[in-house]
């Protein structure tokens, strides 16, 4: 990856950068952004969703292999589009984001897994007509329903069967996946007899093995301890003569979200090096399905500071970007740095909850935070929200959704435009 000149509070994993006290992303001015587009605006770096993108296609050269970006993690079709052209597949979890994937780069539906607890027979048809790769296979009553589909198109569908292989990946509650007392996978220890009843269905081709243990993962280690034991279920399955062609290893790889110093491709080398010790001499296609790895450090949710308000000894800096936009905090207690736009000389600092105006005490971007000194109409980025911003984001209070844009070097696309009032209206009976 390219060295970027930063200053000493912004580590080089980011996109932003000040040059002149102004924030840039890339060679671009967050100002200019604020005043074309308006705010809330989500803007994303291409280059550094590239370089990330780059970063995994280098570490596993040395191996056959298709990285699957988590389409839930930014579904934005231009996000889709940039990936796609530079030989990504995809994870998905609906038939929505099949669609997605299909308007963003057509070719890229032959590389597609289907990941995903509740697929329904709509979402199934419509992966098998578009000729996807696999489906990953939650259950055997949708191992069943997958058949059914199969034969009623008169297609054989490719699976494999996500294993859960019941190892702690230490990370926050509502985002671990892979303890047998999760809703995720079929217990390893029956996979084998799934397959062997699997393998008699002509509708069926049983195709690979996946697995996921969880997501903003640190340590590596979990990584290593869950494909040892898919590698050793799939010598199983071979045993028993199954001709096991991949093995998904998920997505999942962390990043930090503080403002400590982060090497992305140091990560992605410590994560090579676990799935290798994990594959030990398999050989199989590997999949993998990094989501927030690749985007979210590429994103910052631009935001104008409407209000400050003092409230007996607490200082509340109220934002026209909410929880609506941007839940992370409010829905896990996520940590996300807020730097101003426009750096002050006096290096000034005030301790204060940053919140949105939504109706609820939940709606907060930090509490208790020594920020920049701030005063109403000055425009803060909130770092790292590139992955599961947008795309958690809702029309809560009558909120338009925020605009997206696109920055490439000098370059800026609007990738969606604003929500309108008449937008959110449309699909509303009266
Ligand atoms: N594959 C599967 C089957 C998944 O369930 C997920 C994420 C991924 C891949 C991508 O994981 P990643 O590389 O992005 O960690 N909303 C939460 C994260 C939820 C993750 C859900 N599954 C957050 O904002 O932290």
């Amino acid at each position: 990856m390219k060295k970027k000149a930063t200053s000493k509070s912004i580590p080089p994993a980011r996109p932003f950068i000040y040059k002149n006290r102004t924030l840039l992303c890339d060679s671009v001015p967050l100002s200019s952004l604020a005043e074309q587009y308006g705010t809330p605006l989500y803007v994303y770096s291409a280059t550094q969703i590239s370089e990330r993108f780059q970063l995994f296609q280098q570490a596993f050269q040395d191996r056959p292999h298709t990285v699957c970006y988590a389409v839930k993690a930014n579904p934005s079709l231009a996000i889709l589009r940039l990936l796609g052209r530079q030989g990504a597949g995809f994870d998905i979890v609906s038939g929505g984001e099949l669609e997605r994937v299909r308007r963003a780069h057509k070719p890229a539906l032959k590389k597609v897994v289907f990941s995903g607890v509740g697929k329904q027979a709509w979402e199934i048809d419509a992966a098998l007509k578009a000729g996807i790769l696999q489906f990953n296979i939650e259950s055997e009553q949708e191992l069943g329903l997958v058949a059914a589909r199969a034969q009623a198109l008169k297609v054989r569908a490719r699976f494999a069967l996500r294993v859960n292989p019941d190892v702690f990946a230490e990370t926050h509650p509502y985002i671990s996946t892979g303890l047998s007392e999760h809703k995720f996978g079929i217990d390893i220890k029956i996979a084998r007899a799934i397959y062997r009843r699997a393998a008699k269905s002509k509708w069926l081709e049983p195709y690979g093995v996946s697995v996921h243990i969880g997501s903003q993962i640190r340590k590596v280690d979990p990584f290593a301890s869950a494909l040892e034991r898919v590698t050793s279920l799939v010598a199983e399955l071979r045993r028993d003569g199954h001709n096991i062609r991949t093995i998904d290893a998920g997505g999942g790889l962390g990043i930090d979200y503080s403002d400590a110093p982060f090497d992305p491709a140091h990560q992605v080398e410590r994560y090579t090096a676990a799935l290798a010790k994990g594959l030990a001499n398999e050989t199989a296609h590997l999949l993998l399905e990094p989501g927030r790895f690749l985007v979210a450090q590429a994103g910052a949710l631009l935001t104008r500071v409407v209000v400050i308000k003092k409230n007996g000894s607490k200082t509340f800096v109220i934002t026209d970007a909410a929880m609506n936009d941007l839940i992370r905090p409010a829905l896990y207690h996520a940590h996300h740095e807020i730097i101003p736009v426009r750096q002050s000389s006096s290096k000034g600092t005030i301790t204060a909850d940053v919140v949105g105006p939504v109706c609820e005490s939940g709606d907060f971007f930090a509490r208790d935070r020594a920020i920049a000194q701030v005063r109403p109409g000055d425009l803060v980025a909130i770092l790292d929200a590139g992955a599961y911003g947008m795309s958690l984001s809702s029309n809560y209070n009558s909120r338009p959704r925020p605009a997206e844009v696109l920055v490439e070097g000098k370059k800026v696309s609007l990738a969606r435009r604003r929500e309108t009032m008449r937008d959110q209206l449309a699909p509303e009976v009266l």
